[in-house]
């Protein structure tokens, strides 16, 4: 592909600040001189969760649509995903591989990327429809681009009732029935007769319910007031180490469980793969451009290529992560060794590279987010570490962790959904989301509709689903209804 460097048609600014300019530089030199075998790294898509936010009250036994408090980011949140945004820019776009743990194969720079945000498909950020989503892309965008913060967009996905991609946790009924039945089950009926004790102590304290399943509420509150986030004069400061430690613990252990293998967490994150593994199909092998001679508008060339961009973010939350982990097969553990729930402003770095051989292949790397002291969130050594490759990819894993996307797409195949209408009938959400019950009606919700549209070469749009049939059209499938 050719990349299109021309400005958009819009006032220039007087030049890249010096930094960028010394990164385009750099990075023109290494094109240049790259030699055509080595690894190149041709695409990363970053799912984060938010940053920290005021307390949060869940429905006790699965959160649904609608039944969370508007939870609102906070100070350290936005500075949480700043730093995140930065971290991206300097390691991605800046070549700072002393940033990333682990082995980096060819240099960790995005091919042909640059310091600033030139063109619709350098960057793409989706976010959930929360304010606390939204608020921490703006963050992240303004560590990703300082210079450029005000002309970068963020899209959203469906309206929350239809957020199948970055909340499905909440509208999946076949997910929640699994979970409570769980909540029967004699391993929570034993953790319930081991925790007696520790929830009624903490939950009276916080006159919240003391119920196991209710327990992330309590957990929650717990934490801010830990890490002076939101402080709760009911509670005792400092937290006794060990009472401290039990409750997350406990929290750990509840949540890792509700969106593990066991539970079908990959119903919670497998549209979202189906989505990934699209987009990084689709920057792999692109579509001959019929235009490389020049002349398009920048708008053209989006609607030429709708699915390739360099750079993605998800702006979304932590089952999105535990569900998405789930459905890769990558159990918590390898990538949070104290089996912590992904913290504020954590991050999975799915990569798309170049493969020596010429052959796509996929990388993962993750980010803790939010550490643990001495203040919640704001890490100055932060870092990316590699998620092990052979847990990524089984036996078939490649120098640098690098494992074919073919593979990837095999592995997970029976665990991700490559259209709204295959992730419904998998939840067996048929009323509770518009865009469901347009599936099941056999027709297309406007949002799917008019996102195929946009992505169709020409012929009719396709009704009678509310997104592709899987394979129907495969250079377009899972086009799920970015609303733009
Ligand atoms: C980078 O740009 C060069 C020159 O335009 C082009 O030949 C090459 O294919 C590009 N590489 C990628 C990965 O986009
Ligand atoms: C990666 O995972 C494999 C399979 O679980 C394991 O055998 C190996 O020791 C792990 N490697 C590292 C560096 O943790």
């Amino acid at each position: 592909m050719a990349p299109d460097h021309r400005s958009p048609p819009r006032r220039r600014r007087g030049g890249l600040p010096p930094l960028a300019a010394a990164a385009v530089a750099a990075l023109a030199a290494a094109a240049a001189t790259a030699s055509p075998t080595a690894a190149k790294l041709l695409q990363v898509q970053v799912i984060h969760r938010h940053g920290a936010r005021t307390p949060l009250y869940k429905d006790a036994a699965v959160s649904l649509a609608g039944y969370e408090s508007g939870a609102t980011l906070l100070a350290d949140g936005v500075e949480q995903l700043h730093t995140l945004g930065q971290l991206v820019r300097k390691v991605y776009l800046e070549d700072e591989s002393k940033l990333v743990v682990g082995e980096v194969v060819g240099g960790p720079a995005l091919a042909n990327a640059t310091a600033a945000y030139k063109v619709p498909s350098d960057f793409r950020a989706v976010s959930s429809s929360l304010d606390r989503t939204l608020a921490s892309s703006r963050a992240f965008i303004y560590g990703l681009f300082p210079d450029d913060q005000q002309r970068v967009p963020t899209y959203m996905f469906h309206d929350d009732p239809d957020d199948y991609l970055l909340r499905a946790h909440a509208l999946c009924p076949a997910h929640t029935d699994r979970v409570r039945s769980w909540y029967e089950s004699v391993a929570f009926k034993e953790k319930e007769a081991a925790t007696v004790e520790l929830r009624s102590t903490w939950a009276t304290k916080l006159g919240q319910a003391d119920d196991l399943n209710n327990w992330f509420n309590v957990y929650d509150q717990v934490f801010l007031h830990h890490y002076r986030q939101w402080p709760n004069d009911k509670l005792p400061s400092p937290i006794p180490a060990a009472d401290y430690k039990a409750i997350e613990d406990l929290a750990y252990w509840l949540e890792d469980n509700k969106y593990g293998a066991d539970n079908l967490g990959h119903l919670v994150g497998g549209a979202l793969l189906g989505e990934l593994l699209e987009r990084a199909r689709a920057m792999a092998n692109p579509p001959v451009a019929s235009d490389s001679a020049g002349g398009s508008t920048n708008a053209a060339q989006d609607q030429d290529r709708p699915r390739m961009h360099r750079l993605i973010e998800y702006s979304a939350h932590y089952p999105t992560l535990l569900g998405l982990l789930t459905a890769l097969g990558i159990p918590l553990s390898t990538v949070q060794p104290d089996g912590a729930l992904p913290h504020f402003g954590s991050a999975l770095f799915l990569e798309l590279h170049s493969a020596p051989d010429g052959r796509p292949a996929l990388a993962a790397r993750w980010y803790p987010g939010q550490d643990t002291e001495p203040r919640a969130g704001l890490a100055a050594d932060a870092r990316l570490r590699n998620v092990n490759g052979s847990v990524l990819c089984g036996d078939g894993v490649t120098t640098g962790g690098l494992c074919p996307l073919d593979k990837v797409t095999a592995r997970t195949e029976s665990r991700r959904y490559a259209s709204a209408k295959a992730w419904c009938e998998a939840c067996d959400n048929t009323v509770e989301s518009p865009v469901c019950f347009a599936a099941r009606a056999g027709v297309a919700s406007a949002a799917d509709l008019a996102d195929r549209t946009a992505a169709s070469d020409g012929g009719s749009p396709r009704g009678g689903g509310g997104g592709l049939a899987r394979g129907a059209v495969a250079a377009l499938a899972f086009v799920g209804g970015i609303v733009e």
